[in-house]
C-alpha cells in the first residue's frame, strides 16, 4: 500500500520568541524542517504535502520542488492543519505519516519502524509515543485497564491523575488515509486552548470500536519536540553526539566530542584527528590522516589527505593533500590551494589558486592571484589588489622568489623564477629569470649616528 505524509510547518513557534517561523531554526546546520522531511524520505512517500501558514514563503523555499504545500491561513490547531492536505490526500487509499516540523532528531527508522507496526496490527491509527522523565507540556497517551490505548490528552486539559502519566505523544502518528480525513471531521474546539486537535481523531476511532495502537521509541531523545530556545539548545547537544558518534565508528579521533561541532552533512574519512573547540560546517569533507587543531573553523571546504589545520579558518575553498595552514591563517572563499602548499601564521588568502610546494610562511595578503609551484612568499608581502572600486589580478609564475615587506600592485604579471628584492613596491611586471627592485637606494653616512641623540656617546 501507498505511503503518504504530512508535515505539520505552519506555526509561529511563539515560545521561541523569534521573528523566524519556529521549523527553520536549525540544529547541527540544517532546518529543523529539513531534519523531519530526511526522516520522512526513509519512507519514500508517494506524495508529502507540508502545511504551511505564518511565513508560508519562507518555509516553502526550504522544501521548494521536494514537497508539495498546503496553506493554513488561520493556525487552528493541529487538527485544522491537517485538514488543509484534505484535496491533496483524501481520496487515495493508502497510510499516512503526520509528523511535526518542530521534532528534528526523530529518525527514518524510527518512522520505518512505526510504519511496519502499523501495517502488521492493521491499525487505523498508530500513534509514535516515548516514555519521558519529565512528561510535563507533552501529550499524554491514555490506555485503558487492558493497556489499549483510548485517547490523547494535552497537558492543559489532562486532570491531575492524567498528568501522572510518563507516556507521551511524540506527534508523529500513521493513519489509514482515508479514516484519518473522515474522522476529522468530527473534531471539535471544546478544550482548554480551544484549536482542532488531531490527537482528537484517536478517541473518535476508538469510539467506533476501530483498532488503534501505540508505538514505544526506545530513545525518549528522538521524541523532542522543540517549543523554545531551551528545548533548541537540547537538541542541538543530541544530535552533536549522534554526529560524533557516527564519525568515531567510522574511525574520526575526537580530543573532546562534546566540543567539537560538525554539522550534518561534513564527510571526514578515516584517521582524521579533530581537537577541541573544532567547527565544521556545511558541505565540507575532510581527507583521511588530516589533523585539525583547536580552534579550527572549515566551512563549505574541501580539504585533502594528510592535510594540517592549525587554529585557522577555512571558508569555500580547496584544499589539496598535504598542505599545511596557519597558526592563525585566514583562507577565504574561493582559494584552491594545491598538493603540499604551506600557510603560516598570519596569511589571510582570498580567491586566490595557489601552485603546488609554494609557501607564503608569515604575514601575507594573497588576494586574486595566479600563483604557480614553488613560490616563496617572504614575510609582509601585500598583493595590492584594490584599488577602492575594482579587484585586479596579479600573476606569479613558477619558482618566483617574491621578497619579504614586497608590495606588489596588480594588475602585474611576474614570469617564472623571477624575484622582488625585499621591500619592493612592484608596479610593473617583471620578466621571466629577472630581478625587480622597487626602493630607494640606501646611502650610509659614516660617522653621523654619534650625533644622534640616542647615541651611547651621548648618554
Ligand atoms: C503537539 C501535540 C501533543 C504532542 C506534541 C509533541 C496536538 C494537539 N498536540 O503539541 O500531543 O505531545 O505536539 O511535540 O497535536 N501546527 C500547525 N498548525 C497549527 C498548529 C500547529 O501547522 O494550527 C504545527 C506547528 O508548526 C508544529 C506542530 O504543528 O510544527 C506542533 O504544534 P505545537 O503547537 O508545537 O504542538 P504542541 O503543543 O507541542
Ligand atoms: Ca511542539
Amino acid at each position: 500500500m501507498s505511503n503518504y505524509a504530512i508535515i505539520l510547518a505552519a506555526g509561529k513557534g511563539t515560545r521561541m520568541k523569534s521573528d523566524l517561523p519556529k521549523v527553520l531554526h536549525k540544529v547541527s546546520g540544517i532546518t529543523m524542517l529539513e531534519h523531519v522531511f530526511r526522516a520522512v524520505s526513509a519512507l519514500n512517500p508517494e506524495k508529502t504535502v507540508t502545511i504551511i501558514g505564518h511565513k508560508a514563503e519562507l518555509v516553502r523555499e526550504v522544501l521548494s520542488g521536494k514537497s508539495s504545500f498546503a496553506l493554513q491561513t488561520e493556525q487552528l490547531g493541529t487538527g485544522h492543519a491537517v485538514m488543509m492536505a484534505e484535496e491533496e490526500l483524501a481520496r487515495l487509499a493508502g497510510q499516512t505519516l503526520v509528523i511535526a516540523g518542530d521534532t528534528p532528531l526523530i529518525t527514518g527508522e524510527s518512522l520505518k519502524n512505526l510504519i511496519d507496526f502499523h501495517v502488521n496490527h492493521k491499525n487505523v491509527a498508530t500513534i509514535l509515543t516515548a516514555t519521558a522523565d519529565d512528561p510535563f507540556g507533552y501529550g499524554r497517551i491514555i490506555r485503558n485497564q487492558h493497556g489499549e490505548v483510548t485517547k490523547i490528552v494535552e497537558q492543559k486539559d489532562a486532570t491531575e491523575f492524567e498528568q501522572q502519566v510518563k507516556e507521551i505523544n511524540t506527534g508523529t502518528y500513521v493513519f489509514d488515509n482515508k479514516r484519518l480525513f473522515e474522522a476529522l471531521k468530527n473534531i471539535n474546539t471544546n478544550n482548554a486552548q480551544g484549536e482542532y486537535y488531531l490527537t482528537d481523531v484517536i478517541s473518535i476511532f476508538r469510539e467506533n470500536g476501530e483498532k488503534v495502537g501505540a508505538y514505544v521509541l526506545r530513545d525518549f531523545n528522538e521524541s523532542l519536540g522543540v517549543n523554545d530556545r531551551v528545548a533548541l539548545a537540547t537538541a542541538e547537544s543530541v544530535m552533536r553526539n549522534r554526529i560524533n558518534k557516527a564519525h568515531m565508528v567510522n574511525g574520526v579521533s575526537f580530543q573532546n566530542p562534546e566540543a567539537t561541532y560538525i554539522e550534518v552533512d561534513v564527510v571526514i574519512e578515516p584517521d582524521v584527528v579533530i581537537e577541541a573547540n573544532v567547527t565544521l560546517k556545511g558541505q565540507t569533507k575532510i581527507g583521511s590522516e588530516s589533523f585539525l587543531t583547536n580552534g579550527t573553523c572549515i566551512v563549505d571546504s574541501n580539504i585533502g589527505q594528510r592535510v594540517v589545520v592549525t587554529n585557522s579558518t577555512i571558508k569555500e575553498s580547496t584544499v589539496a593533500d598535504g598542505v599545511t595552514v596557519g597558526p592563525y591563517a585566514h583562507i577565504r572563499p574561493e582559494s584552491v590551494l594545491a598538493e603540499n602548499v604551506h600557510i603560516g601564521n598570519f596569511v589571510e588568502v582570498k580567491g586566490s589558486t595557489i601552485g603546488e610546494n609554494s609557501k607564503a610562511g608569515h604575514l601575507t595578503y594573497i588576494g586574486n592571484a595566479e600563483v604557480g609551484t614553488e613560490v616563496n612568499f617572504g614575510a609582509g608581502t601585500i598583493l595590492a589588489n584594490y584599488d577602492g572600486k575594482n579587484k585586479f589580478k596579479t600573476t606569479i609564475g613558477d619558482n618566483v622568489f617574491v621578497g619579504s615587506n614586497s608590495t606588489i600592485i596588480a594588475p602585474l604579471t611576474i614570469g617564472n623564477r623571477a624575484v622582488t628584492a625585499a621591500g619592493s613596491t612592484v608596479t610593473k611586471d617583471v620578466p621571466e629569470d629577472s630581478i625587480a627592485i622597487g626602493r630607494g637606494r640606501q646611502e650610509n653616512k659614516d660617522g653621523y649616528a654619534k650625533h644622534f641623540p640616542y647615541h651611547p656617546s651621548k648618554r
